[in-house]
């Protein structure tokens, strides 16, 4: 039998977009992001990075946030984004191959590209990486990452989302590089034009892009002043599998202290339970219990 024909609401008319306001990663006549030009440089590649960052506000078209994305909050996959990893260790690697699957465009970033052919992943230098990416993310030593950030340079980076991933620790894994702070709010002071946002620190890079393979997920943090870089940030971790609902946004930049110092929580456990691929989850109260 032939499908009955469903009646359709007539759509209303299309509101007319006004010049100049098309929402294309080309430049407006007026970018609402405008860094400041540092002296001897030409502005290009600053106007270019506000242009970046302003493309990806209008194409993701955040919803508006008022505080903390609480788990459960609405997220979407994001439309595929390049993304640039600064380090081709063990972090940055399985980041790459998991971001790729969810049909990223990766690309990862070396002190020495012609001598990481040979990791079946796109690799180039670091200037390179940065200049590619629309979102980058730092898998490099915490003790090293804020000097590498510097040597890429402010104006390359301005207006370009850093998800960092780093966590500073001494050689031997006993002490914290910046016990009285955190890396992610180290970056974010020296370069206060890109939003940073704190992630996947607080497990092993096997639990980061494998979240279902445990018994369950377990709460993934995110730490940043910039509601709308987190937002994106979640979206790229639905993409490595991490349910909306196993998303905890912990505040500010400042809360990063909190994610890196686990550190050594994390070794305890791992010790207790005798492997480095776990998580843990935050749990509460089942009636209503807020401050
Ligand atoms: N491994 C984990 O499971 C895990 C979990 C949570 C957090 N983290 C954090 O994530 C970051 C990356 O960890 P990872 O395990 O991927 O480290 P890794 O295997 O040692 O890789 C770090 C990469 O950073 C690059 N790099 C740039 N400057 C460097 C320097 N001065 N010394 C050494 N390497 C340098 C290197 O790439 P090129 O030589 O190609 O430049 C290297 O491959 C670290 O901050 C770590 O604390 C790691």
């Amino acid at each position: 039998m032939a499908p009955t024909p469903t009646a359709r609401t007539p759509e209303p008319p299309r509101p007319r977009i006004p010049r100049g306001s098309d929402p294309t990663p080309r430049c407006p006549a007026r970018p609402r992001f405008s860094p400041p030009v540092p002296a001897g440089r030409t502005g290009g590649v600053l106007r270019r990075r506000a242009c970046r960052l302003q493309a990806l506000r209008l194409r993701y078209r955040p919803a508006p946030v008022s505080g903390p994305i609480r788990p459960g909050a609405p997220l979407a996959s994001v439309s595929p984004m390049r993304i640039g990893l600064l380090g081709t260790g063990n972090v940055a690697r399985a980041l790459a191959h998991g971001w790729r699957a969810a049909g990223h465009d990766v690309l990862l970033g070396s002190r020495r590209p012609e001598e990481r052919a040979g990791l079946g992943l796109p690799v180039a230098g670091l200037d390179e990486t940065a200049a590619h990416a629309d979102v980058l993310v730092n898998a490099t030593p915490g003790g090293v990452s804020v000097d590498l950030l510097h040597s890429i340079g402010a104006p390359a980076l301005a207006g370009t989302l850093l998800v960092d991933v780093g966590v500073g620790l001494s050689d031997d894994f006993s002490a914290l590089t910046h016990p009285n702070s955190s890396l992610g709010e180290l970056i974010q002071e020296a370069f206060p034009l890109t939003p940073v946002v704190k992630t996947l620190c607080t497990m092993d890079s096997t639990t980061m892009t494998a979240p279902g393979e445990l018994t369950e997920p377990g709460t993934v943090f995110l730490s940043g002043d910039d509601a709308e870089a987190k937002r994106t940030t979640g979206r790229l971790l639905t993409d490595l599998g991490w349910p909306e609902s196993s998303q905890l946004d912990i505040g500010g930049i400042t809360t990063a202290r909190g994610q890196e110092h686990f550190a050594f929580l994390f070794m305890g456990i791992a010790g207790g339970v005798g492997s480095h691929t776990f998580n843990i989850k935050v749990v509460t109260r089942r009636s209503a219990d807020t401050f």
